[in-house]
């Protein structure tokens, strides 16, 4: 969906959405298509590239704050799907963080000596919880899902520190307010239209880059890697001023950036690992880069990881 389509349906314009966000286009999934369809084509893609068999997979792990229904897991939609039938499966919910919450996990259950294959993926249909009468958010998002298998290497050192962290006092501030048991689904909900996507844009946008900076420089000293030594930095593709200024407040050159949000918006956890697949694709990440993941979502919460390709 371009900008030129939303001028149609709210009162916004192009030059408006791209000189505030950088945004230009974002994907939205049929009706019939949910989170857990494209979580599994993300997953069938990933599991061709690694030449495993779906068999193989020891536990599946889906970041998503848009699962296809509260219970079952999109994860066990996912299994069923691509015919992972060995595989334990959950969810991870921590809005766009999610996905950093979920390498995290999988590669604790690597690293421990627990599981050989974990499957982790980034999916989520947001169209369905943006309120599209709304302006100020709905702009903003779209759908997408990607995926990683991990698996231990010899000799590779693959996640060389993580920062996880949260701020529960901050979830007003962005929230999806109706659909849990706090606020159930009525008429009198739908009428106020409580079911949507709800954002305080000004106060997220300063949370943002403050805690994104935060993470990331304290996930840098725990890797005791400097700045200047990664290839790429891969943020949350929320919105280009906040990776602008993240940029200069880690004095990173934006070239070191990986930026697709003009053609996605903001696909929450499954940004990260959309970024992941395509500096992969395009040749640009080669055994022992270094690249560091930093991202921020609604809870509010916040991750940040450097890895060793
Ligand atoms: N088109 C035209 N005008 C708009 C639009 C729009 N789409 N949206 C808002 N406006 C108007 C506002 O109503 C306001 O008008 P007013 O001054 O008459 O009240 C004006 O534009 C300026 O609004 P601001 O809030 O000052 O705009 P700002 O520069 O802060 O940009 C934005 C807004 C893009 C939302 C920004 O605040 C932002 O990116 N925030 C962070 C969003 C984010 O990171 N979200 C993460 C979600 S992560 C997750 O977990 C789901």
């Amino acid at each position: 969906m371009t900008n030129a389509e939303l001028e149609k349906m709210v009162d916004t314009s192009d030059e408006w959405i791209m000189s505030r966000t950088g945004i230009r286009e974002r994907r939205i999934a049929h009706k019939d298509e949910f989170t857990s369809d494209m979580g599994a084509a993300a997953a069938e893609q990933a599991i061709k590239l690694a030449g495993i068999d779906p068999k193989s997979i020891d536990l599946i792990i889906v970041a998503t704050c848009t699962p296809d229904t509260a219970f079952p897991s999109t994860a066990c939609h996912i299994q069923h799907k691509i015919g992972a039938t060995r595989a334990a499966a959950f969810d991870v919910n921590a809005a766009c963080s999610g996905f950093l919450y979920a390498l995290v996990t999988g590669d604790q259950f690597i690293a421990g000596g627990i599981y050989k294959t974990v499957l982790v993926i980034g999916a989520e249909k947001l169209s369905s919880i943006v309120n599209w009468q709304d302006r100020n958010t709905c702009v903003l998002f779209g759908d997408g899902a990607g995926a990683v298998i991990l698996q231990h290497r010899p000799n590779a050192r693959g996640m060389l520190a993580y920062d996880l962290g949260a701020d529960g006092a901050q979830t007003e501030i962005l929230s999806v307010p109706a659909g849990g048991c706090r606020i159930p689904i009525t008429q009198e909900v739908i009428d106020q239209r409580l079911q949507y996507l709800q954002m305080a844009g000004k106060e997220v946008f300063k949370y943002a880059v403050t805690a994104m900076n935060r993470s990331a420089e304290v996930c840098l000293d725990k890797a005791g890697i400097k700045a200047k030594e990664l290839r790429w930095v891969i943020p949350h593709q929320a919105n280009f001023r906040i990776v602008d200024a993240v940029a200069q407040r880690l004095n990173i050159s934006l070239e070191h950036f990986v930026v697709n949000l003009d053609r996605y918006g903001n696909t929450s956890a499954a940004c990260m690992p959309i970024c992941l697949h395509e500096t992969v694709m395009a040749g640009k990440l080669d055994r022992g880069d270094l690249l560091l993941m930093v991202a921020f979502g609604g809870g509010l919460t916040w991750a940040s990881s450097v890895i060793e390709w």
